[in-house]
């Protein structure tokens, strides 16, 4: 199964996949980011599909034609998501329909959007997690593969508690990619 991972941030995820050895063809970055130097350090191939307007003239549609134009050209045929800061639009999810996983910070369906994390605390809730799902075109709202509570603790900042959830992160999503890989489709 040809995989891509597309990253926004540090890519502490991408690297624990890599480390898990699951087989990733490409990288693929909107952005200057940590992801793509670990990409770089694991001589696996990226290419930042860059986004360069983060107001309401984004054309989202456009941008995801883009994208998939990158992602056919790899042969690509399960997208991760792994900390992508951009909303993905109708094309890749016609292009890749029940081939896009994701995962997110917070037990979902609480708290889905960039900010989950931050989300969480700000409501007092005294355990979080992490939500391992199928992407769909509505955000954070796909069938739920995987997902492991985490205990808030009372001096958590939004550092503290996202690290600690990263760490979960790292291990579900490696586990269901392997089970993906080995089922041969997502669901
Ligand atoms: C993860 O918590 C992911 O769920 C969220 O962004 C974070 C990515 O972390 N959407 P990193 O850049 O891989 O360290």
């Amino acid at each position: 199964m040809r995989i891509a991972v597309l990253a926004s941030g540090g890519g502490s995820i991408l690297q624990a996949l890599l480390d898990d050895g699951i087989p990733v063809t490409l990288v693929v970055t909107d952005r200057a980011c940590g992801a793509s130097d670990i990409a770089g350090s694991a001589a696996v191939d990226s290419v930042c599909v860059e986004r360069t307007t983060y107001d309401n003239s984004f054309d989202r549609v456009a941008y995801s034609r883009r994208l998939v134009e990158v992602l056919d050209e790899a042969g690509v045929e399960l997208v991760v998501m792994a900390g992508f800061g951009t909303i993905l639009a109708q094309p890749v999810f016609d292009a890749y329909p029940d081939a896009v996983v994701n995962t997110h910070p917070a037990l979902l369906p609480s708290f889905p959007g960039w900010h989950g994390v931050r989300d969480a605390l700000a409501h007092g809730v005294k355990v979080t997690g992490c939500t391992v799902h199928v992407a769909t075109l509505e955000v954070d709202a796909g069938p739920i593969l995987a997902q492991e509570a985490i205990a808030v603790l009372p001096d958590d900042t939004e550092a503290t508690l996202h690290e600690r959830i990263k760490v979960v992160e790292r291990r579900i999503f490696a586990q269901t990619i392997r089970d993906i890989i080995e089922r041969g489709s997502v669901l």
